[in-house]
């Protein structure tokens, strides 16, 4: 999948862009705070329908406007796309693809597959299990349909109960109707329970390699999945933790507690790893990331790096530009000439100021 143009109104700090994108590496620059990551932000947004960094929609459309239209052209094969968002106050998105108007964004998925890498990403290891969740929801929301469906039930029904178990802790009477909810969470989240354990197995598979290779040998990196209760006891222990739960006023038994543990050489890298090891990791599981896609979406990744290549070492900005190849890539930073310096590729450039990309040619 290529992305070819994208078109933007009032959104951010943009009143009207347009842009024109080379199918291989295309780098923006400019100081900060100018709107560089908000142009990667709206690529992210038009291909899953989801910011990476805010789940509001309000937040993105520009400071005074009421909506913002967002219009990305793409080809995959010999068959171009183009994909309409249009983002209201108050209001849920709209979105269309090629003029036809699609009710549900898990429409969108499978039409191109997007990698986000950001210098939040390099510390996915020893941040909070929340990160961890995140990263799996992400990719599994762009791989999977039915995942995708089964997270947005399970995240309502669990918003739900927790709101009953508020009520019923000043109020048992209607004890009954929590049956329902404790059903459902159950139902959804097995599925969640299942589809991450697969998914944690490819990855795994996918990584150690990758990892070997980007340590020269000397590290040995898996993942384990932390579940937070096994698909087959979760229905006792929704039943069995009721009352705690009550107490409580939350949810204390499901996936939304799940973690990945990151292992090398038997030692959890969360707790007892260096920091260099800790990014290393982070790094591998970006890399895999990619590779995971190009296996199971059978198509190549758009990824949107936003200014990482500057908190890497060079060796392990070689380890990612070499896996790079020849997918289309969009690169933010703030200066330009280590990139020059270092030969790096770059095909089209853009310098990035208050709200105008300008492009520059060589
Ligand atoms: N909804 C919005 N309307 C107008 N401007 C916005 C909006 N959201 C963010 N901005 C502006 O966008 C700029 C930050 O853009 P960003 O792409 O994050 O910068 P950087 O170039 O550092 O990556 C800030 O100046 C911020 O005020
Ligand atoms: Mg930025």
């Amino acid at each position: 999948m290529i992305i070819n143009s994208l078109k933007l109104q009032n959104f951010r700090n943009y009143e009207d862009l347009e842009l024109e994108f080379s199918p291989g590496t295309n780098l923006f620059y400019g100081d900060n705070a100018q709107g560089k990551t908000n142009i990667l932000e709206a690529i992210y947004v038009c291909g899953t329908t989801k910011s990476h960094r805010t789940s509001r929609d309000r937040e993105m459309i520009r400071f005074g406007s009421d909506d913002a239209h967002m219009r990305m052209m793409m080809t995959k094969g010999d068959i171009s796309y183009r994909i309409d968002l249009q983002l209201r106050k108050g209001r849920a998105k709209g979105i269309a693809v090629n003029m036809a108007s699609i009710r549900r964004a898990a429409e969108l998925i499978g039409l191109g597959h997007y990698i986000f890498f950001s210098p939040q990403d390099l510390s996915i290891i020893r941040d909070g299990p929340a990160e961890r969740r995140r990263f799996m929801d992400m990719e599994l929301c762009q791989l999977d349909k039915v995942y995708t469906a089964a997270l947005t039930s399970y995240n309502k029904v669990l918003d739900q109960r927790n709101k009953l178990l508020k009520v019923l802790a000043e109020d048992p009477r209607d004890m009954a109707t929590l049956d329902v909810w404790d059903e459902q969470l159950v139902r959804y989240g097995s599925m969640l329970i299942g589809i991450r354990e697969k998914f944690v197995e490819t990855l795994n598979a996918i990584i150690a390699p990758i990892h070997e290779k980007l340590s020269a040998g000397r590290e040995h990196l898996s993942i384990s999945y932390e579940k937070n209760v096994e698909a087959s006891a979760f229905a006792d222990a929704v039943a069995g933790g009721r009352r705690r739960d009550l107490i409580l006023c939350s949810t204390m038994n499901g996936p939304h507690k799940d973690d990945l543990v990151f292992t090398s050489e038997n030692i959890d890298l969360r707790h007892y790893g260096s920091q260099g090891q800790q990014r290393s990791a982070a790094l591998s599981l970006k890399l895999a990331e990619i590779e995971l896609v190009k296996k199971k979406a059978g198509d190549s990744p758009v990824l949107l790096l936003d200014d990482v290549l500057s908190e890497l070492d060079s060796g392990r900005q070689h380890a990612l530009l070499d896996s790079i190849g020849d997918i289309q890539t969009f690169i933010t930073c703030t200066g330009i000439e280590e990139y020059e310096k270092s030969g790096f590729h770059i095909d089209r450039r853009y310098h990035v100021a208050s709200g105008h990309a300008e492009q520059i040619r060589q």
